[in-house]
């Protein structure tokens, strides 16, 4: 709750409205998106119920991806506290999730939106730490995540269980802000100065 509208080259972000709920469920329920998901089929009634919590909190940044008027997918952050002893700064953290249409597939968008809400969480909410966990062998999670420069701090072998593989690995990754940034200027100075 509480994001402002965000703009990339080809994508609008923003807050998912309850309108926006049953054309994301065009999608949401199909196999092939479900199949590396944790939570893997929901309910309509629920999924709604869902992202209307989700809208009144303010911890949760969440927002659907718009290309040309229509809602491609949701990217999910949610501010957490790291773990720590007493005395820890609060909500430091913010882990990532994101759900694409796979008719809208293989374009770049998943990783056009995930970007600026990595910028977006270091820029504007100020975090230190992004993360964002997936089965090992979801590749397009996995390839996405590397592309945009997040660090693989953990495989969990036989960690995580999936309905019909049985305990499979899963990894999680992670960025710092510091690291962002560095790449930042210097993805800037490769193109001469200018930021995308
Ligand atoms: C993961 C997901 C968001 C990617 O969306 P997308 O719009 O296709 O992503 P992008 O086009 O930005 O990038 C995907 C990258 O993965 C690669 N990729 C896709 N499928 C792949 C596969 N089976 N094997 C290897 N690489 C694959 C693409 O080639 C692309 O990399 P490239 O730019 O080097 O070519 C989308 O597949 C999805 O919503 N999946 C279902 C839900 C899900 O699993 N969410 C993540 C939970 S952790």
């Amino acid at each position: 709750m509480g994001i402002t509208n965000l703009r990339t080259e080809r994508l609008e972000l923003r807050p998912v409205r309850d309108e926006d709920v049953d054309r994301i469920l065009e999608y949401r329920n199909l196999p092939e998106v479900t199949r590396w998901l944790l939570r893997t089929e929901v309910d309509p009634v629920s999924y709604r119920a869902a992202w209307r919590r989700s809208a009144a909190d303010p911890d949760d940044h969440s927002v659907a991806v718009v290309l040309d008027g229509v809602v491609i997918g949701t990217v999910s952050l949610d501010l957490v506290d790291g773990m720590g002893q007493p005395g820890m700064p609060a909500r430091t953290e913010a882990q990532l999730g994101y759900i694409f249409d796979p008719a809208y597939g293989g374009q770049g968008y998943a990783t056009e939106a995930v970007t600026a809400m990595v910028a977006y969480s270091f820029d504007r909410l100020g975090v230190r730490r992004v993360t964002a966990g997936c089965f090992a062998d979801n590749l397009a999670s996995v390839r996405l995540l590397e592309k945009i420069g997040m660090r693989r701090e953990q495989h969990g072998v036989g960690d995580s269980w999936h309905a019909e593989l049985g305990w499979v690995d899963g990894y999680t990754y992670a960025l710092f802000a510091e690291t962002w940034r560095q790449r930042d200027t210097s993805a800037a100075r490769h193109s001469g100065g200018r930021r995308s």
